[in-house]
C-alpha cells in the first residue's frame, strides 16, 4: 500500500502556507498532542485505533456474512449519522458504480445496500414500497440504543415485517453497544442476532467496527484487506516523530493554517467518484468531532467542505482561486483506477478536441489534479495531496484510520475533546419535548420560554 502525503504547497509564504522556520518549530506542540491521545489510548477511553487488530470482533461481521450468504436481495441500513455515513463511503468506494442498480449476477450474488440515514417519509415510503420484505434484511444500527431517528425507522420496519408475517429474528440484525440502550434487550426477546460497537468507539469513529465491516462483509467487500490497510496506516502514526507520522502532519498543518493564519475552512476533494462518499464521511468527522466550545468558554472548529475534481472545477474552485483566502485544500490523487478509456484519435483538424487524441480519461482527471494544486498554489492558495495507488479495501482502511488519527491529534491541538457532541444534545431534547417523550420536562420549559417566531420578521 501507498498512502503518501505531499505538502510542499502548505509550506513557505509563496504558497500562503506555513512559514518554514514556524513548522519546523512546530514538533513540540505535536509532541503535546501525541501524548495526550495515548493516554486515552492507554485508559482505555478511547478505542478506534486499536479495533483494527481485534479479530473476534471482525470475526462477528464474517461470520453472519457467511451464514447470510445467498439468502437477501436488499440489506438496508437503519441509522444515521456516523451509523450511516461509514456504510454508504464503503459502498460507493469499493463495489462498483452504480451497485444498486446492476443485476444480481453483475452484483455476483451479493445484495444490494440501502442505508436510510434520514427520516424523511418519501424517502422511507419509497423504499418499503419497492422492497421485497422475504427478502431484504435489516440492519438497526445505533451506538447508543436510542437515536429518535433510527428508533422511528426500526418501529416502522418492525410492524411492517410483523404484520408480514415474518420472524424478526431472520430479517433484523442489531449493531450496538454491547450493554447499553433499548435495543439490546429488544436483541435478547425477540432473539433478533446483535453485534457490537465497542464502549469506547464513538459512531463517527465506528467504521472500522461492525457498522461498517458487517454491511461491507454482506455486499462482497474484503473487511481483512480494509482492517488491515487501517492497521498499517495505525502503525504509522504511531511515532512521536511528526516528520514521519502522516497524520499528525495533516492534523498540524490544518490546526497551525486555521489558527494561526485564518484558514478557517478544509476542502476535502478527491479526484475519484468512488470517493465521493468518503469525503462526506470525513464532513461528519471533522466537523462533530473539532467544532467545539473550549474550556475557557469559547468556540473553536475548521469547516469541512466537499468537492468533487474535477466536477467542481466548474463550480467551486472559481471560490477556491479568488475568493476569501481562509482555506486549505486537500486533494486525494489516484494512480491507478479499476477503468480507462483512450480517447480515440479522431477530430485532429478541431483545436478543442484534437489535442486529446492519444491520451485518456484517467489521464485527464490526473493531469487536472496537478493543474488545479499548481494554480491555487502558484496564487498563494495552500493545499495538500494525498497520492493513493488505487481505491481498493486497504488503501480505503488506510485513509480512513489516517483521517480519525488525524482528528484524534487535531481535537489534542485545540484542546478541545474530541469524541462527545454535546452541541447536538439541545436540539434533541427540545424534539423530545415536542413529542411528549417522558423526562423531557426540563426541556420542554426550556423550549416555551424561547423567543417565538414575530410575525414583522416574516414574508
Ligand atoms: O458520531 C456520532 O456519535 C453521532 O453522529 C452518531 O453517530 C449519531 O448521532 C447516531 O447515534 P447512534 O449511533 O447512537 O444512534
Amino acid at each position: 500500500m501507498t498512502i503518501r502525503i505531499e505538502y510542499s504547497n502548505m509550506i513557505g509564504e509563496a504558497t500562503g502556507g506555513i512559514p518554514e522556520s514556524e513548522w519546523r518549530e512546530s514538533a513540540p506542540r505535536f509532541n503535546g498532542a501525541f501524548s495526550g491521545f495515548e493516554r486515552l489510548r492507554s485508559a482505555g477511553t478511547v478505542g478506534f485505533v486499536d479495533i483494527a487488530s481485534d479479530a473476534a470482533l471482525r470475526a462477528q461481521s464474517v461470520e453472519f456474512a457467511d451464514r447470510a450468504r445467498g439468502r437477501y436481495d436488499d440489506v438496508v441500513i437503519l441509522g444515521i449519522g456516523g451509523s450511516a455515513l461509514g456504510p454508504i463511503a464503503l459502498r460507493t468506494a469499493l463495489r462498483p458504480s452504480a451497485w444498486n442498480m446492476l443485476s444480481t449476477e453483475a452484483r455476483g450474488g451479493f445484495p444490494r445496500l440501502q442505508v436510510l440515514d434520514n427520516v424523511d417519509p418519501e424517502t422511507i415510503a419509497a423504499l418499503l414500497e419497492r422492497l421485497d420484505l422475504t427478502r431484504t434484511l435489516f440492519i438497526v444500527t445505533s451506538k447508543s440504543g436510542g437515536t429518535a431517528e433510527t428508533m422511528s425507522q426500526y418501529m416502522i420496519v418492525d410492524d411492517r415485517i410483523s404484520k408480514a408475517g415474518l420472524p424478526a429474528a431472520e430479517h433484523f440484525v442489531f449493531v450496538t453497544d454491547p450493554a447499553q440502550g433499548a435495543l439490546r434487550p429488544i436483541a435478547r426477546q425477540r432473539g433478533i442476532p446483535a453485534l457490537d460497537i465497542p464502549p469506547n468507539v464513538g459512531g463517527r469513529f465506528s467504521v472500522l467496527t461492525p457498522v461498517g465491516t458487517l454491511p461491507a462483509a454482506l455486499i462482497g467487500i474484503d473487511i481483512s484487506q480494509l482492517l488491515a490497510g487501517a492497521k498499517e496506516m495505525g502503525d504509522r502514526c504511531s511515532t512521536q516523530d511528526l516528520a514521519r507520522n502522516p497524520a499528525g502532519i495533516y492534523a498540524m498543518l490544518q490546526w497551525l493554517a486555521d489558527t494561526r493564519y485564518g484558514k478557517t475552512i478544509d476542502v476535502l476533494m478527491p479526484y475519484s467518484d468512488p470517493l465521493r462518499d468518503f469525503a462526506a464521511w470525513f464532513v461528519q468527522l471533522w466537523a462533530e468531532s473539532l467544532g467545539k466550545h473550549t474550556p475557557d468558554g469559547g468556540s473553536v472548529g475548521p469547516t469541512p467542505l466537499v468537492a468533487l475534481g474535477a466536477t467542481d472545477q466548474h463550480s467551486q474552485v472559481q471560490l477556491f482561486m479568488e475568493g476569501p483566502k481562509n482555506k486549505t485544500v486537500t486533494f486525494i490523487a489516484v494512480k491507478e483506477r479499476a477503468a480507462d478509456i483512450a480517447f480515440p484519435r479522431s477530430f485532429a483538424d478541431v483545436k478543442e478536441l484534437g489535442y486529446l487524441g492519444g491520451h485518456s480519461l484517467g489521464e485527464l482527471i490526473d493531469v487536472e489534479q496537478r493543474a488545479t494544486a499548481g494554480a491555487l498554489a502558484k496564487r498563494g492558495r495552500p493545499n495538500l495531496t494525498i497520492h493513493i495507488d488505487r481505491v481498493d479495501a486497504h488503501h480505503v482502511g488506510g485513509l480512513m484510520m489516517f483521517f480519525e488519527i488525524a482528528t484524534a491529534f487535531a481535537g489534542q491541538l485545540y484542546g478541545i475533546d474530541a469524541f462527545n457532541q454535546p452541541g447536538v444534545e439541545l436540539g434533541k431534547q427540545f424534539a423530545y419535548a415536542l413529542l411528549g417523550r417522558p423526562g423531557a420536562d426540563a426541556a420542554k420549559n426550556e423550549w416555551e420560554s424561547s423567543p417565538k417566531p414575530d410575525p414583522r420578521w416574516s414574508v
